[in-house]
């Protein structure tokens, strides 16, 4: 009898955010917002769609499996070497390779809790043994309890920098302690998907320093949120070559589409586009704070595009209730608890939010 492997079998696979179009359908409604997945609710670069229709007259071919140019291009933006930059689709794909490629059956991966949830599956999917570390009372990464954690085992260490989906950062002097009791045979996947978004803040660690310092580390950024192309599907890291050739060898040949690495360089280009969507960000996190606020509801401060609160009611229920008004938000965690994250959308869908939420609580 064919069985499915017990490591395989006990994970509980990745929830996405319900699609705008399948609440539609269900409820028979329009106009719903969806405030679930912190995507970018400017939309696509526009530099980049011209770019895509541009080229979809070469989709009969297979696009280039080593994605030289925009490679190039990341390389040079970085000034690291080409060999240093990998792409992926999506961060996703690169975390999990990267875990596929550094941890062995019965290896361990420390992560934070609640931290990105693919850490936990990409780690559980290979094999290994997943280790979760609660977040400090502010709702960070505790760096130094995840140190703690370190045993014989133990082959990466995730650090989402900023933390979903908490929206909080690890600062430079964090890190600087972190590396002192970090030994040298671990890798650090820092995952700096929201780093547009956080860079500003001068606390902020830049961690190609710790590249340039020879470390192991894995520093893994996004097309999918500031540059709004979640839909295409493409991020890329850097590391030292060592790295990213062990990485490389268990990679999907032709893993990001054509249409996708155009995209992605004309977006790079496109600095209007993310400093637009820095902004609107930044409007529509100080109306939903002084709104939140206003209403009594905790929140942590965030450094991203999206707010993680604390409705002291089952998130649950108010998600469905928010779901028949056609607000898409996420619940957090277990069923029981009271916590949910909400993306920060334009000036009308947070506004929305907040007369939805009234109205659900
Ligand atoms: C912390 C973090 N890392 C990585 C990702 C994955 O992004 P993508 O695969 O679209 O690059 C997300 C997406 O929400 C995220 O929140």
């Amino acid at each position: 009898m064919l069985k499915v492997p017990q490591y395989v079998d006990d994970i509980s696979p990745y929830v996405p955010g319900k699609p705008i179009e399948e609440l539609e359908r269900e409820l028979g409604i329009s106009n719903s917002v969806k405030l679930a997945s912190n995507e970018n609710p400017l939309g696509p670069s526009p530099l980049a769609l011209d770019e895509i229709a541009k080229h979809t007259g070469t989709l009969n071919r297979y696009p280039d499996g080593g994605a030289y140019a925009l490679r190039s291009l990341l390389a040079q933006a970085h000034g690291v070497d080409i060999e240093e930059v990998i792409v992926g689709a999506g961060t996703n794909e690169l975390i999990d390779i990267a875990i596929r490629a550094f941890q062995q059956p019965g290896d361990e991966t420390i992560m934070g809790s609640p931290s990105f949830i693919v850490y936990y599956i990409s780690s559980a999917k290979a094999d290994g043994t997943p280790v979760k570390v609660p977040l400090t009372q502010d709702y960070c990464l505790d760096l130094i309890a995840m140190c703690d954690k370190i045993t014989g085992k133990t082959k990466i260490i995730c650090i989402a920098n900023p933390n979903n989906p908490t929206g909080t950062i690890v600062t430079k002097d964090d890190l600087r302690e972190f590396y002192k009791r970090l030994p040298d045979n671990i890798l650090v996947i820092m995952d700096e998907a929201y780093y547009e978004y956080a860079v500003s803040n001068s606390s902020y660690p830049d961690s190609m320093v710790n590249f340039r310092e020879g470390k192991n580390i894995l520093i893994l950024r996004t097309f999918s949120k500031a540059y709004g192309l979640a839909g295409l599907r493409i991020g890329y890291g850097i590391a030292k070559s060592q790295i990213t050739g062990a990485m490389n060898k268990i990679r999907e040949p032709f893993n990001t589409s054509t249409l996708a690495q155009h995209a992605a360089i004309a977006a790079l280009k496109d600095t209007e586009h993310v400093r637009r969507a820095v902004e609107v960000n930044a409007e529509g996190k100080a109306y939903l704070y002084k709104e939140l606020a206003a209403l009594g509801i905790d929140f942590v401060r965030s450094e991203t595009n999206f707010i993680y609160m604390d409705l002291k009611k089952n998130a649950v229920e108010i998600y469905n209730k928010l779901l028949k008004m056609g607000m898409i938000i996420r619940p957090m965690g277990a069923a029981d608890t009271t916590t949910i994250r909400v993306t920060i959308g334009l000036p009308a869908e947070n506004e929305a939010f907040i007369r939805t939420l009234k109205e659900a609580l």
